[in-house]
C-alpha cells in the first residue's frame, strides 16, 4: 500500500492521479489542472520544459549516478562552480544531499561541529523562530516551530537548545542578550516563514540578526530551500543580508529531481580545513551531487538567468497585488503578498473546507493547509492563468 504525506490514511480524500504534465498544467483522466503550489514551490519552469528534460536525458546516456566517495565528475564540479558564482559574498563551498531537511541537518551539523573544531564546544545553542519549519528530520524538526514535533519529544524529554523567538526586533536583542555566548548558531527561514502559514517579515530583522550574529560570534544560517531561486522576488533573500550558511534545495533543479545543497562561507569551511582527520566534516549522503541533479540544476539556473526569471516573478506579484487589492471578506483575516507569493489567511480553517474541490472544478490544483489558501505558481505561467487561480481563491468565499 501506498503510504501517502500528512494524511490521515484512513479518512483522506482519494488523492488525484496525475497521467501527463506539461507547462502549468496537470493532466488527470478527467482534464487538465493548473498546478497552482508548483509541486511543493519546486516546478519554477513548469512541466517537461524542453531543455530541462534533454539535459537528464543526455546526462543519463553517459551515467546516471556515482558515489562522491573517492569519485568525481563534472556535473558537480560546474554545479558547486555555478552556485558559488551566483550566491553572494564567500559562500563557495557546495555540499550536496537529497532533500532540504538533510541540506538544513547538514548546515546545523556544520555549525555545531564549526565551533567544536575551534576550541568552542560550550556553544551548543541554536536559536530559531516561532512559527519556523525546517524540514521534516529530527533536529531539523526541532529547530522548527512544529507541534507535532514537540508532541513526540514531550514523551523522550526535549533537549532544551533550541530557542524559539518571534520575529520582532525586540525579542531578537533579549535572545541575544540571554544566549548570545552560548549560541552555535541562528537558523531562519528569511523574510518567509512558508508550513508556518505563509507569514512575512521584514528585512530590518535579518540585518540586525547579521549584526548580533557578528557580534556575538555566531553563524547565521539562512534555510533558502523554500525561498530560494526567486520566490520572495530577491534571486536569494542572500542577496540582501548575506548568510554565513545556505540551504538550497526544492527549486533547484526546477522541480525535477529532489536535491539540495548546503553552502558555506570560507569562514565555516575553514574551521574544518585541517590535517587533523576528527576536523572533517563526518557526512556523506549516498545520492549526494546525483549527476542527473547537477545537469538539470545547471540548466535550470541557465534557463532562469537567461530568461530573466526576476522579472516575471516581479509581473506575477504585480498582478496578484492588483487581482487581490480591493478583496476582502469578514472571514478573511489577511491578504499577503511578496514575489511569487500570494495567500489569504482566514480567521477559521473550516471556512476552507471544500476549496480543494471547488478549486478542481474550475481547473486549478490547490491545497490549503491550516488556515491559509495560497499560490506559489510555476514562474512561467501566463497572466490570464494567474488571474484564473487569484479569482478561484476569491470567488470561493462569494460562494460559501
Ligand atoms: C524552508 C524549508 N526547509 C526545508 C524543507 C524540507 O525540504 P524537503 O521536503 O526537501 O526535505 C522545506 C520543505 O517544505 C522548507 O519549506
Amino acid at each position: 500500500m501506498l503510504w501517502y504525506p500528512y494524511a490521515q490514511m484512513k479518512t483522506m480524500a482519494p488523492p488525484i492521479e496525475v497521467v501527463d504534465a506539461r507547462g502549468v498544467y496537470l493532466y488527470t483522466r478527467d482534464g487538465a489542472m493548473i498546478d497552482s503550489i508548483s509541486s511543493w514551490w519546486s516546478a519554477i519552469h513548469g512541466y517537461k520544459h524542453p531543455e530541462l528534460t534533454q539535459a537528464i536525458i543526455e546526462q543519463a546516456e553517459r551515467f546516471s549516478h556515482v558515489m562522491l566517495g573517492g569519485l568525481t565528475h563534472e556535473p558537480a564540479q560546474r554545479l558547486a562552480a555555478k552556485l558559488a558564482e551566483i550566491l553572494p559574498g564567500d559562500l563557495d563551498y557546495c555540499f550536496f544531499s537529497d532533500s532540504g531537511s538533510v541540506a538544513v541537518e547538514i548546515a546545523l551539523k556544520m555549525a555545531l561541529q564549526y565551533n567544536v573544531n575551534r576550541g568552542q564546544s560550550g556553544r551548543v545553542g541554536i536559536l530559531a523562530l516561532k512559527n519556523g519549519y525546517h524540514g521534516d528530520t529530527f533536529k531539523a524538526m526541532e529547530v522548527g516551530d512544529d507541534s507535532d514535533y514537540h508532541f513526540i519529544l514531550s514523551a523522550l524529554g526535549k533537549r532544551a537548545d533550541v530557542y524559539h523567538i518571534p520575529t520582532t526586533l525586540d525579542a531578537l536583542e533579549a535572545a541575544f542578550a540571554r544566549h548570545g555566548e552560548e549560541l552555535s548558531c541562528m537558523i531562519v527561514e528569511p523574510l518567509l516563514q512558508g508550513a508556518g502559514g505563509m507569514l512575512m517579515y521584514d528585512l530590518t530583522f535579518l540585518q540586525r540578526a547579521r549584526e548580533l550574529c557578528d557580534e556575538y560570534d555566531v553563524l547565521l544560517i539562512f534555510d533558502e530551500v523554500a525561498t530560494g531561486f526567486g520566490r520572495t522576488g530577491a534571486r536569494f533573500v542572500a542577496d540582501l543580508v548575506t548568510p554565513d550558511i545556505i540551504a538550497l534545495g526544492k527549486a533547484l533543479t526546477g522541480g525535477y529531481i529532489g536535491h539540495a545543497a548546503t553552502v558555506a562561507s570560507k569562514k565555516a569551511f575553514d574551521a574544518f580545513y585541517d590535517d587533523a582527520p576528527d576536523r572533517a566534516l563526518m557526512h556523506g549522503p549516498t545520492f549526494m551531487a546525483n549527476p542527473l541533479a547537477c545537469a538539470v540544476a545547471l540548466k535550470s539556473i541557465e534557463v532562469f538567468e537567461r530568461d530573466d526569471y526576476l522579472a516575471k516573478i516581479k509581473r506575477i506579484e504585480t498582478i496578484a497585488r492588483r487581482e487581490l487589492a480591493d478583496f476582502n471578506d469578514p472571514r478573511v483575516r489577511e491578504v499577503r503578498v511578496r514575489g511569487g507569493v500570494a495567500c489569504l489567511e482566514v480567521y477559521e480553517p473550516d471556512v476552507l473546507k471544500g476549496y480543494p474541490e471547488f478549486a478542481r472544478k474550475r481547473g486549478v490544483f490547490s491545497r490549503p493547509f491550516k488556515n491559509i489558501v495560497y499560490t506559489t505558481p510555476p514562474y512561467i505561467i501566463e497572466e490570464e492563468e494567474l488571474i484564473r487561480v487569484l479569482r478561484t481563491m476569491t470567488e470561493f468565499f462569494a460562494t460559501r
